[in-house]
């Protein structure tokens, strides 16, 4: 394994460890409401720091955004960037729901370089490198091979946060219901991503993510066979928050179905803005 993919592995490893070991004691737990519906307890934040840690260590030129201590470094001009999610799902955690993750990838010069998705609740490690492929617990995953969406698996994240597309979230969801074998929102996007992958979802989108949640994510679905983009089809993703992702049969259907139903609301919102 390259070196830089095994001490995020390691760092993955360990914020599982205070994870695991604070989910047997939720009720001790300080919790704190970051906005509406946004919860951060100081799991988060230890789990965070024993990553950048074992990260600065060994890689102390290295500049890192994480989602509960933002920017270290220069991320603009650094060579390497880390992107850290110490815990995505923290609402899963909480209520002891167990589907939720670490997340850790490298940018090199710009681009997606390594990723680690790690899921304490059943040890499973999702691992890909830039032109390596992508793996879990050391096998190799590829993206499903399923092209009729009657048979597809989807899946997806509801909007809680900011509330701004609820109303063309819910067309979306309304359209492709009919079309498609399920749906599901179990609630951590760096896993769902993983899954798509894997092959255990066919596709999936959701609006209003970080790019650490999905940055790890969107590697090991490009290194699996899939494809990536947002709403419109385009690759900035990591910008807007907007992703649709799956095997390449299955991502350009659902852009077709979901595509529309943005672009309306994004002119309605420009009309709206316009008259006042
Ligand atoms: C959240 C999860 C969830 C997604 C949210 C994210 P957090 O991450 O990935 O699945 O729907 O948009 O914010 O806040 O638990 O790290
Ligand atoms: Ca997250
Ligand atoms: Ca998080």
């Amino acid at each position: 394994m390259h070196p830089m993919l095994n001490i995020a592995v390691k760092a993955a490893r360990r914020a599982g460890d205070i994870i695991n070991q604070a989910s047997r004691n939720l009720d001790l737990l300080n919790v704190s409401r970051k906005s509406h519906s946004d919860f951060v307890s100081e799991v988060d934040g230890a789990a965070e720091e024993a990553i950048i840690r074992i990260l600065r260590d060994t890689y102390p030129d290295h500049a890192i955004l994480a989602e509960e201590s933002g920017i270290r470094g220069d991320i603009e001009k650094a060579e390497y960037q880390w992107i850290i999610d110490p815990l995505d799902g923290t609402t899963n955690f909480l209520h002891g729901f167990p589907q939720y993750s670490v997340s850790i990838a490298l940018k090199h010069k710009g681009l997606l370089n390594k990723a680690v998705v790690y899921n304490p609740n059943n040890n499973e490690l999702f691992t890909a490198s830039r032109g390596g492929g992508a793996y879990l617990n050391n096998q190799r995953i590829r993206v499903s091979k399923r092209f009729r969406l009657e048979d597809c698996l989807i899946g997806t994240g509801i909007p809680f946060r900011d509330l701004t597309h609820v109303e063309a979230y819910l067309k979306m969801f309304k359209d492709v219901i009919p079309r498609v074998a399920g749906i599901r929102r179990p609630g951590s996007a760096a896993l769902d991503l993983s899954y798509v992958a894997a092959g255990r979802y066919d596709g999936f989108w959701e609006i209003g993510l970080a790019p650490w949640d999905m940055a790890a994510g969107c590697l090991m679905i490009q290194e699996a066979g899939g494809l990536v983009g947002d709403l419109e089809g385009n690759d900035t993703y990591l910008e807007s928050g907007q992703i649709i992702a799956g095997n390449p049969k299955v991502f350009s259907q659902l852009l077709q179905i979901i595509m529309p139903h943005l672009s309306q609301a994004l002119i309605e919102n420009h009309r709206a803005a316009e008259k006042r």
